[in-house]
């Protein structure tokens, strides 16, 4: 049995002795910590914490590794529950574009865009994206992230898709991250079916999702439901073919309009619906009715100039919220959450708390894992962050940019 514990533990953040699966409204304010605390994994589980005049007699110090962290903090390692982080190349030329004027959606128009990152990753090798997204899994790491959900949407012909839930399914294998798989064939159509759009969806429902439901490749289906990419009915009719091949709806909506795809991820009891730049009151108020969990992606608006999901407003109606990256080489290419949280701070107003229960256990349970990941909880996986000495939790948002993680200790192992 493989032992650790860490002790002299500055503040040990959130500490969930009974957790709920998701804190919502004023609850994302309660954020329990320990002061002076030490916290015991065995096999990677989290088997004992409390306070530092409290620490265990152990008998068997040989099999235990003792990690001294004076003045530095541990809290639950992020959990980013949406990511397209499988991909060919970077996109910097579009980057540039933009610059010189041009939108999103006028990229897109032009053939650049997803369609763009398709026609690159048709070209790149299962190999090749394995290793790539390996990188980036690692890249993530760094930066506390113990959890990740990846999305597939960059392949658009059945061989592709099929090769990108293949990459996922070995990443899942071969990383010491907590991975969930979307697929996400409904992320554009492709040119040669812009005329014939339900050709291209007759492939997603007849050829892929077998596949994907045979090898279990997936575990949850997304549709991009925005203007110019899937209806509210093409979205609905690929969702619920998705959950009858077993796969739970997490949906993009609301990016650039609000044209009833929220309200056609709770008819079919989504996950998550996420994006939410552009809300109506309706969506608001219908949102707060389901149990469905709003995810806002902070640095998709920072990186394209678009409005910030009105996510202050969310929290205040009493609707949970989740933060996650959107790390994907169009419009978000960064997949550090210490960022996000900045944003989520600084220009959505939330305050630190929210944006650590945000990206702790409402992150975790958007991607299902609640009862496993999102707090300090005795029979919980031992995902953690080790900050570097900091003088408050609060700095983690507030010092923007500057890298505040010590190690990370995922799977039992210390990065
Ligand atoms: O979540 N909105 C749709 N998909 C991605 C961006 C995809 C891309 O530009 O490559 C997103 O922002
Ligand atoms: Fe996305």
């Amino acid at each position: 049995m493989q032992k650790i514990i860490i002790k002299n533990i500055k503040e040990l953040i959130q500490v969930e002795d009974n957790p709920q699966p998701k804190k919502r409204g004023k609850e994302m304010a309660e954020l329990r910590t320990i002061k002076d605390a030490w916290v015991a994994i065995e096999d990677g589980i989290i088997v004992g914490y409390g306070e530092m005049f409290d620490f265990p007699e152990i008998l068997d110090w040989n099999a235990l590794e003792v990690i001294d962290v004076e003045g530095q903090m541990v809290m639950p390692a992020f959990c980013d529950s949406h990511t397209h982080l499988v991909f060919a190349a970077s996109r910097e030329e579009e980057f540039v574009d933009r610059i010189n004027g041009l939108t999103y959606e006028e990229i897109a128009k032009k053939g650049g865009g997803i369609l763009n990152s398709a026609r690159k990753l048709q070209m790149t090798s299962e190999e090749h994206l394995f290793q790539d997204a390996m990188k980036r899994l690692e890249e993530i790491r760094s930066t506390g992230t113990g959890a990740v959900e990846i999305k597939s949407g960059y392949g658009l012909t059945v061989e592709a898709e099929l090769k990108m839930l293949r990459v996922i399914k070995r990443l899942k294998e071969a990383s010491d991250l907590t991975i969930k798989a979307t697929f996400l064939g409904a992320h554009a159509i492709p040119a040669e079916y812009k005329e014939n759009r339900s050709v291209y969806i007759d492939l997603i429902l007849n050829e892929m999702l077998p596949v994907i439901e045979k090898e279990g490749l997936a575990d949850y289906i997304d549709v991009f439901c925005e203007s110019n990419y899937y209806t509210v009915e093409e979205t609905e009719k690929i969702m619920q073919a998705g959950i009858a091949a077993g796969l739970i709806p997490k949906i993009h909506v609301n990016q650039f309009t609000s044209i009833g795809g929220l309200q056609a991820g709770i008819r079919n009891n989504a996950l998550s619906v996420d994006h939410l730049e552009v809300m109506t009151d309706q969506d608001i108020e219908d949102l707060g009715q389901s149990d469905v969990m709003p995810t806002v992606l902070p640095s998709c608006s920072f990186f394209l100039s678009i409005p910030y999901a009105p996510a202050r407003k969310l929290i205040d109606k009493a609707l949970p919220l989740c933060l996650a990256t959107d790390f994907n080489p169009g419009s978000t290419p960064s997949g550090n959450m210490p960022f996000v949280l900045s944003l989520a701070c600084i220009n959505m107003k939330l305050t630190p708390e929210e944006a650590i229960n945000a990206s702790t256990i409402n992150g975790a349970y958007a991607m299902g894992l609640s009862d496993e990941l999102g707090s300090i909880t005795l029979g919980k996986k031992a995902n953690l962050i080790i900050t570097k000495p900091i003088p408050s939790y609060a700095y983690i948002p507030y010092a923007f940019g500057s890298n505040v993680i010590d190690q990370v200790v995922l799977n039992g192992k210390i990065f």
